[in-house]
């Protein structure tokens, strides 16, 4: 005999104790009270927390961060992060991660929210809820020692700035990164508080407390360093969290400062966008040690106000046959591009190409490309020239990227 699964609740404002702390065990992190306390500050406001209890305890927890996100050409529209997702271990595989998903989704069409976002622990979970990987990531692992940079610059550009001015002045070159790229999940008060100001022991995976450097006004870097596995100081490695730049001087001071931290052998960064400036910087890009990271996934449900809001490359109309078996946005749909502006409306017009929502969410930001999902068959192209024309037309600048983990 099974259970009746038990329905997701929303958790009170005085009940986001027992979520975090729920957030965490399922993390398998430190789930005492008092280490869950920051992240009940930085929850308290634009955050929609859900439960399902079994007995009064969490058994799962799912979040909505209510945020904003960039668009190719600048302008943003309001996303649904979706994080803390987590699940008891004794009541995986009995559809929690699914009632809740629902209820998440259906909460973020309630409050205007077009498209939905998230980070992902493993691939394979996420497509069936239609999310599709919509900003890729690269990885390094990078070893100084076996490369050089091309034209170095002087590293008295770069400071050590105090947290609090930090928080102070960094949200400005976020949004200045943002305009440029699409991607960039806006940023979030008590995200960054914990990010910059607050720095528990338990957060630090046994690595110094965060390093935060700046060329001022141009570009930023944290990072913390960690002794080597066997071998102690002078093996160590600096653990990069984010670094962002406005200019290429800027951009190549900071990359200079982390790969020449004394003491330290190897740098690891990930959630680096693909056309990240680091490879054109040095002489051997070869010594970076790149490898894929996690994408960000978004998830569209409400196409015409996704697709009418971004910027388009080119001009020309398209019929999109999607395929949304949770219906948000299953249908036809016209997208049409002008100079000016584009537009896009439901339509029972010819379709020119066949999807899943999976992947339009993967390509609608320009960071996958059409011909490569229409070449392993996950896009069908219904007339000719179609797959390419609408390749051409979502293609960007700059590739779509987030510096904001959530
Ligand atoms: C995913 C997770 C929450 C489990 O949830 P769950 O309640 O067991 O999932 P459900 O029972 O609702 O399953 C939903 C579907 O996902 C599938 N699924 C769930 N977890 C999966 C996994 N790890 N790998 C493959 N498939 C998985 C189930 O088989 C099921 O498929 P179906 O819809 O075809 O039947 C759990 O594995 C977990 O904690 N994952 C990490 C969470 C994460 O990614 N966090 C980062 C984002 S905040």
């Amino acid at each position: 005999m099974t259970d009746p699964t038990p329905r997701p609740e929303r958790v009170d404002p005085d009940d986001l104790l027992a979520y975090a702390c729920a957030v965490a065990r399922h993390f398998h992190e430190d789930d005492r009270e008092e280490e869950a306390e920051p992240w009940v500050r930085a929850f308290a406001t634009g955050y929609r927390a859900w439960a399902v209890r079994d007995a009064g305890r969490i058994v799962g927890n799912l979040g909505v961060i209510e945020t904003d996100l960039s668009l190719p050409g600048g302008s943003r529209l309001p996303v649904a992060a979706v994080t803390a997702v987590g699940v008891e271990q004794t009541w995986r595989r009995r559809g929690l991660l699914r009632a809740m998903m629902a209820v998440a989704l259906d909460e973020a069409v309630a409050h205007g929210e077009p498209v939905a976002a998230l980070f992902a622990s493993e691939s394979v979970i996420y497509g069936r809820y239609g999310f599709g990987a919509a900003a890729p990531t690269m990885a390094y692992d990078i070893q100084p020692v076996h490369t050089g940079f091309r034209d170095p610059v002087d590293l008295r550009l770069v400071r050590t700035v105090e947290p609090e001015q930090a928080l102070a002045d960094w949200p400005a070159l976020h949004a200045a990164m943002a305009q440029q790229r699409g991607g960039s999940v806006g940023i979030v008060p008590g995200l960054w508080r914990i990010g910059l100001v607050e720095d528990r022991p338990a957060w630090q995976g046994g690595a110094t407390a965060r390093r935060l450097v700046e060329v001022p006004g141009r570009g930023y870097a944290r990072y913390r360093v960690k002794g080597g596995d066997e071998d102690p100081l002078p093996g160590g490695r600096v653990e990069l969290i984010d670094l962002l730049a406005l200019d290429a001087e800027a951009e190549c001071a900071l990359w200079q400062h982390v790969c020449g931290v004394d003491l330290t052998t190897t740098v690891r960064a990930s959630l680096r966008p693909p056309d990240d400036a680091l490879p054109a910087l040095v002489t051997e890009p070869m010594a970076l040690g790149e490898r894929r990271g996690p994408p960000l996934y978004t998830r569209l449900l409400d196409l015409p106000r996704a697709l009418g809001a971004r910027h388009y490359a080119s001009s020309g109309r398209l019929v999109l046959s999607v395929h949304d078996p949770d219906g948000y946005a299953d249908g036809r749909f016209a997208l049409q591009v002008g100079p000016a502006a584009a537009s896009c409306e439901r339509t029972d017009a010819g379709a020119d190409l066949e999807l899943g929502i999976e992947e339009l969410s993967s390509v609608w930001l320009g960071g996958t490309r059409v011909v490569q999902l229409a070449a392993a068959g996950r896009i069908t192209e219904l007339r000719a020239g179609a797959v390419v024309a609408l390749d051409r037309l979502l293609g960007v600048d700059r590739a779509p990227w987030t510096t904001t983990v959530f």
